[in-house]
């Protein structure tokens, strides 16, 4: 099924690992002109050459530090003067933070920025060119809102949540749509290094959580991303559609 993306301009972050990697090989197969951004410029740039090896396209890389001030201007530069348009852009740049119930400020800013600020001040800065194209789709990766402990990473997922849901219909009108896809657990840097380090930790997670049976793979967000971001999908916006192997329990 050919969903229509070839020739849209998309810009994914946090591309030099894990679920953003996955994104953009998926968004790059579906025939995407692709912008890649992240802090580490030798992974994007690998992921750059196995594209451009496997596609015939190498995505154009932006190296940069989301959390740092000047960065949102100079993404959107850069993006100007490479395309001068904007279709697609996933906020997927991020880490999970669980933190004591007495955690200091400088921990809940940090999971603050991370999971809300970052997106949210890129999409800012982009929104006026996804706006002049009259047509756009802006996706976050965020995370399930079921925390089991004291976790600033969720209350940054749940703000995005929030803002997401609002703007969603604001800019509706104008067909661009917003929606947030949670994961459950997707293999990826941070969960195979940090959270999930062992078989044996990964392996009991699954049995108490998972009824899937197993961590999904960042393709599995990946071909949500191709969709919701296809002209096919231009009456879902404001929505929150989990990719978690059945892994949430409440409806969201
Ligand atoms: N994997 C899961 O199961 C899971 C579950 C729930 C939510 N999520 C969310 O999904 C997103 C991707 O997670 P992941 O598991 O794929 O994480 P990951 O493997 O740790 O990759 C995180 C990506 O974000 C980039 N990044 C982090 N801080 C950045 C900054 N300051 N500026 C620019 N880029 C930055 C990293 O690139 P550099 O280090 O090169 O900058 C990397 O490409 C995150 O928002 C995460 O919270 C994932």
């Amino acid at each position: 099924m050919d969903l229509g993306l070839r020739g849209k301009v998309a810009l994914v972050t946090g591309a030099s690992a894990g679920i953003g990697d996955g994104v953009a090989k998926v968004l790059a197969q579906e025939g995407a002109t692709l912008a890649i951004t992240a802090r580490r410029r030798d992974r994007l740039d690998a992921l750059a050459a196995e594209l451009e090896a496997t596609t015939g396209s190498a995505p154009y890389v932006i190296q940069a530090d989301l959390a740092s001030d000047e960065a949102p201007s100079a993404i959107r530069d850069a993006m100007t003067e490479q395309f001068g348009r904007l279709d697609v852009l996933v906020n997927n740049a991020g880490s999970s933070r669980s933190v004591a119930p007495d955690a200091p400020d400088s921990a809940w800013d940090e999971a603050m920025m991370l999971k809300f600020t970052m997106g949210r001040r890129l999409t800012t800065v982009l929104l006026p060119t996804m706006r002049a194209g009259g047509w756009g789709r802006i996706l976050h990766i965020t995370g399930i809102l079921e925390p089991t402990t004291t976790n600033a990473g969720l209350a940054g997922c749940a703000a995005t949540h929030a803002w997401a849901k609002g703007m969603s219909r604001d800019l509706a009108p104008e067909g661009i749509t917003i929606n947030c896809i949670p994961p459950g657990r997707i293999n990826s840097e941070q969960i195979l290094e940090r959270l999930h380090p062992t078989e044996e930790s990964r392996e009991s997670f699954i049995k108490a959580n998972i009824p899937a049976g197993y961590f999904g793979e960042p393709e599995d967000i990946g071909r949500l991303v191709a969709f919701l971001a296809s002209p096919g999908a231009r009456y879902i916006t404001g929505c929150v559609i989990p990719v978690d192997g059945g892994m949430h329990r409440f409806i969201q």
